[in-house]
């Protein structure tokens, strides 16, 4: 069969590239300067460089690569990238500007447990702001792994390629894509086929000499196209750094950087790395225990509920913080960015309707202490409570912890491993343990008896039960009361 040749309408300014003709190029606002093109992929034009014929293998044949993982020297990106650094991978690190990005590649280069030379390439910052960082993270009394970090300042590819060929790094660190540019990349520097060109340019290089990469690629709020999104496609993992809130009056806790996975071919996206940003750089939380708890004496104050919830392979305890006011609008809204809106709608609709607590007429707001945010399934019985109190008043022990799935039918749903949860609130003391009444605790239950001392597991089978169960049985009627009383 023939194959067809494609053309593209391509911008003789900036590279950019069009389906169709238009007049004026939607990049860089000149006129009258896309022209017919034949299309070529990136791929194409390394195979014409490279003039061999593509052969098929067995995939038999093929090398697993078993055991081309290598420490990272840093345990939550470790846990992260699902075990270590892949041998041949490449790896985005994006996040907002100040977020830490610079400062986890250069602890990487210093901690990795790589055997060959680590070049570390910077475009943003010079060689000794380079090394006053260094000295700061501490990096610089240990002479064995100052030697083996080799430092270039630029951004321009071919000194880039250069540098490569000659020094054969396994590691190699860039800071940032934006800063990358190259005569070859066809468009003005800074743009983002350049940046395009340039970084698929590094991960060819380092594919064919096995070698890992990792490049930073900084998100504006802006300009979130032009940021690292539009290389997600060409690397095999992507992270992104998040902060927790700082402002926030709410979540009274340390300041948090979150490390995730949005994208991860050699590993499970469900793992976060926790970090703080101290005087010595970035230093892992593992013990996360009460990271993501309040401190308090005594009594809760309504609208709290701490929920146990998974992060990957751990159990986290949050408080979930709710506060429910009159609508200000005609229609009421929800207020909540570390719980999906939409989940909290869904919730405050089955406390409506199946007990008859009036929330379609309030704003709602909601916030998990810590600013961590929360995608599990099992925190929406915590979630239920914490805005039943709320819109109530009523407020809940401070010793329980509450784990479980509420589904539309007002009904709780069992949830995946409830004994590792209920252990974890042992640990930290908590006296009682709210879960679902459906099975599932088989484990649960020979778990509770080993860990001493054992916080009482109290079962509900739906959303009444659970609400009888935490606020007594006439709290219910309470409500009934107020509500024909008003
Ligand atoms: P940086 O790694 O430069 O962020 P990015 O590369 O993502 O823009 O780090 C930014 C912030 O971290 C900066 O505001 C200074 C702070 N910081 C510390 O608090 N402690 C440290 O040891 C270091 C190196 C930086
Ligand atoms: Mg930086």
């Amino acid at each position: 069969m023939k194959k067809q040749k494609v053309f593209v309408y391509k911008c003789s300014s900036c590279g950019r590239e069009e389906a169709k003709w238009l007049g004026r190029c939607p990049e860089c606002g000149e006129w009258n300067t896309l022209v017919e093109t034949a299309a070529h992929s990136e791929n194409s034009a390394r195979l014409r460089r490279n003039e061999a014929l593509p052969q098929t293998l067995p995939l038999s044949t093929v090398d697993p690569m078993e055991g081309s993982r290598v420490g990272s020297g840093i345990g939550e990106l470790d846990r992260v990238l699902g075990g270590g650094i892949m041998k041949r991978s490449a790896i985005l690190v994006g996040g907002e500007p100040g977020i830490g990005k610079s400062t986890l590649l250069l602890q990487i280069a210093a901690a990795a447990q790589t055997k060959g030379r680590i070049l570390y390439i910077s475009g943003e910052e010079s060689a000794g702001q380079l090394r006053l960082r260094a000295d700061r993270l501490g990096i610089s009394a240990d002479k064995s792994r100052m030697e083996r970090i080799e430092i270039l300042c630029t951004g321009n590819l071919e000194e880039i390629e250069t540098v490569l060929n000659n020094v054969k790094p396994v590691l190699v660190l860039v800071d940032s894509a934006q800063t990358l540019f190259s005569a070859d990349g066809g468009s003005a520097p800074g743009g983002v086929s350049q940046m395009k060109f340039c970084s698929f340019e590094l991960i060819s290089w380092m594919k064919e000499h096995d070698a890992a990469l990792f490049l930073t690629a900084h998100v504006t709020k802006e300009g979130l196209i032009a940021g690292p999104k539009t290389l997600e496609h060409m690397v095999d993992t992507v992270l992104y750094f998040e902060q927790n809130d700082k402002t926030s009056a709410l979540s009274g806790t340390a300041d948090c950087r979150f490390l995730r996975a949005a994208k991860n071919r050699f590993g499970s996206v469900d793992e976060i790395g926790i970090f703080t940003m101290g005087e010595q750089g970035l230093s892992p939380v593992e013990d996360t225990g009460r990271l993501f708890l309040v401190r308090r004496e005594g009594e809760l104050p309504p609208g709290v509920a701490t929920a146990a919830v998974l992060e990957g392979t751990r159990t986290i305890l949050v408080e979930i913080q709710a506060l429910t006011i009159p609508a200000k609008g005609t229609m009421s809204r929800v207020f909540s960015d570390k719980i999906d809106s939409g989940r909290v709608s869904r919730v405050s609709a089955a406390l409506e309707k199946h007990l008859g607590l009036r929330l379609s007429d309030q704003d709602l707001y909601v916030n998990a202490a810590g600013g961590i945010r929360i995608t599990e399934v099992g925190a929406e019985l915590a979630l239920a409570c914490a805005l039943y109190s709320a819109r109530t008043g009523l407020a809940l022990p401070a010793d329980m912890v509450i784990a479980g799935e509420l589904s539309l039918t007002g009904e709780i749903r069992p949830v995946r491993r409830l004994s590792g949860r209920v252990k974890t609130a042992a640990n930290l003391g908590f006296s009682s343990f709210l879960g679902p009444a459906a099975p599932d605790h088989r484990t649960g239950e020979g778990t509770m008896q080993e860990t001493q001392p054992s916080p009482e597991l109290r079962t509900a089978g739906d959303i009444k039960s659970a609400i009888k169960l935490i606020f007594g049985g006439n709290s219910l009627e309470t409500r009934q009361r107020e509500k024909t009383s008003k």
